[in-house]
C-alpha cells in the first residue's frame, strides 16, 4: 500500500508529504486497505472451520482502527481493562472478545463479565477460581481456558518469547490436566478451550505448528475425561518483513498447514493476530531537523526519538526509512537520531540511506505495530498525531497532544 509515484511516496492514492505539510511530524499513518487485507487473509483462510479471529489490540489499540475492524466481524484479544473499553467505545461486539494477560485484577474480571465476554484466558490455577467467586456474585456464569506453556522454543527476540519452561507465562502443559480437572467444582465457570501462545514475530512458524500439536493432544486427553472443550487459541499471529530482504510467509500458507495439523478435531480454531495485520500498515513520519558530524560517524537527526516508536531501542528492530521524495543525491551511512537525551534514542544505526538534508521527510516503515501504541512522553514530549487514509481520503484519527496534554491530572 506504501509505493513511490513520480519520486514521491505514497500511502495508498494520498501523497504522504500532504499529509506531513498539514499535520506535522511525528506522525503515524495507517492504511486501511492494507489492515483490511491482511485480516481478511485470515479470514479467507479459516473459511470452512468454526473459528474466530481476535485481534490483539495491544498491536495498535486506535479507536478508529478497532471500529473498522469491528465493522468486519473480528473479535478482539484484550489484556486489560482499557483494552476492553476501547473495545466496546469503537462497537465491538464483547461476545467476540477473549480476555488474555497474566495478571488480571478483581476489578478488570468483573467489568468483563459485566460487558459479557466470551471467554477469558487463565493464566494459572488460581484464576478461574477468583472468576468463579466473582462470577458467582453477579449471578453468571464465565468461560475460561487455561494458557498452557508448551515448552516450545519459539526463536524470535527473548523479550518477546514466551513458550519455554522459564517463561512467566501460562501453566505448564504437563500440570494443566489436573488444574483442569480441579476447576470441575467450580460452579460459576465452564473449562471452554486451550489456549497457547509462544512469541511474537515469528517467522518460521514451524514451532506454532509444535505447539498446536500439544496442544491438540491435551484437547484429546480432556475431552476424554468429559470437559467439554470446543475450541483452540493458538495466540498470537505471524511475524512481518521488517527488512526489504526478509521475506515473511503468507498467511495463506500459515494458516493452511495448521489446518492440516488442527483443522479435523472439530473444534473452533482462535488466533489471535495483531503484528500480522496492522504492522505493514502504518508508516511513522519524521523531519530532518540536523545533519552532524563525529570523528566516528555520521548522524541525521530527526524530530521523531525513542519515545514515539521504542522498537529500535528496546529490541535493536531494524525499520527501514525511505524518503518521501526521491532525489537523485548520493547516500550515506548513518545513524539516525532523535531529540531525546540517552544514547539509546536510535530509529536507524549505521544504516545506509539517502543523503537527506535537514527539511526532508522520512517514513519509517512497518511502524503499525507496537509502534505509537508504544510511544510515551518522555523529556515530556508530547505524542505525535495518527491518521488513516482510505484510498485518497485522509483523515486525522488522533491529534497531536499538546503541552496542556503533558499536564492533565497533575497539581502543583
Ligand atoms: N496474544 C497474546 C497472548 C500475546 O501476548 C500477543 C503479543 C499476541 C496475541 C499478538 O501477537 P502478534 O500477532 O502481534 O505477534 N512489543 C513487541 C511485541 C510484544 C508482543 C506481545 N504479545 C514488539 O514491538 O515487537
Amino acid at each position: 500500500m506504501f509505493h513511490y509515484k513520480d519520486r514521491r511516496l505514497f500511502c495508498e492514492q494520498v501523497d504522504l508529504e500532504e499529509i506531513a505539510q498539514k499535520i506535522g511530524t511525528p506522525c503515524y499513518v495507517y492504511s486501511e486497505q492494507s489492515i483490511m487485507d491482511a485480516w481478511q487473509a485470515y479470514e479467507d483462510a479459516l473459511s470452512g472451520l468454526p473459528h474466530l479471529i481476535c485481534y490483539a489490540v495491544k498491536a495498535n489499540s486506535n479507536l478508529a482502527v478497532l471500529a473498522r475492524l469491528a465493522r468486519a466481524g473480528s473479535g478482539f484479544d484484550i489484556v486489560s481493562g482499557g483494552e476492553l473499553f476501547r473495545v466496546l467505545k469503537a462497537g465491538g461486539d464483547p461476545a467476540r472478545v477473549v480476555f488474555s494477560g497474566m495478571g488480571k485484577t478483581a476489578a478488570e474480571i468483573e467489568f468483563a463479565l459485566k460487558a459479557g465476554i466470551r471467554n477469558f484466558n487463565c493464566e494459572s490455577e488460581f484464576e478461574p477460581a477468583l472468576i468463579d467467586e466473582i462470577a458467582g456474585s453477579l449471578g453468571v456464569t464465565a468461560q475460561f481456558s487455561l494458557r498452557v506453556n508448551p515448552d516450545v522454543d519459539a526463536v524470535t527476540h527473548p523479550y518477546i518469547s514466551t513458550g519455554l519452561r522459564d517463561h512467566k507465562f501460562g501453566v505448564d502443559i504437563a500440570a494443566a490436566t489436573e488444574i483442569y480437572r480441579k476447576t470441575l467444582s467450580l460452579r460459576n465457570v465452564r473449562a471452554s478451550g486451550v489456549s497457547c501462545h509462544i512469541g511474537s514475530q515469528i517467522i518460521d512458524y514451524s514451532p506454532i505448528l509444535e505447539a498446536a500439536g500439544k496442544v491438540l493432544s491435551l484437547v484429546e486427553t480432556l475431552q476424554s475425561e468429559g470437559l467439554g472443550i470446543d475450541h483452540i487459541d493458538l495466540g498470537g499471529g505471524l511475524g512481518i518483513s521488517y527488512q526489504e530482504n526478509e521475506d515473511a510467509p503468507l498467511i495463506r500458507d500459515f494458516i493452511t498447514d495448521l489446518r492440516d495439523r488442527i483443522g479435523r478435531a472439530g473444534l473452533t480454531v482462535m488466533i489471535e493476530p495483531g503484528r500480522s495485520i496492522v504492522g505493514p500498515a502504518g508508516v511513522l513520519l519524521t523531519r530532518v531537523l540536523y545533519r552532524k558530524k563525529s570523528p566516528a560517524k555520521e548522524f541525521v537527526v530527526v524530530d521523531a526519538a525513542m519515545n514515539d516508536l521504542i522498537r529500535p531501542a528496546l529490541y535493536k528492530a531494524h525499520h527501514e526509512i525511505k524518503p518521501l521524495r526521491r532525489t537523485e543525491g548520493g547516500s550515506v551511512i548513518a545513524d539516525v537520531v532523535g531529540p531525546v537525551c540517552e544514547t539509546g534514542d536510535f530509529l536507524a544505526r549505521d544504516r545506509e540511506m539517502p543523503d537527506v538534508r535537514p527539511g526532508s521527510w522520512l517514513a519509517i516503515a512497518s511502524a503499525g505495530a507496537y509502534g505509537f501504541v508504544q510511544a510515551s512522553n518522555y523529556n515530556s514530549r508530547p505524542r505525535g498525531a495518527e491518521v488513516l487514509v482510505e484510498g485518497d481520503k485522509w483523515r486525522v484519527i488522533r491529534s497531536r497532544e499538546t503541552f496542556e496534554d503533558l499536564i492533565r491530572g497533575e497539581s502543583l
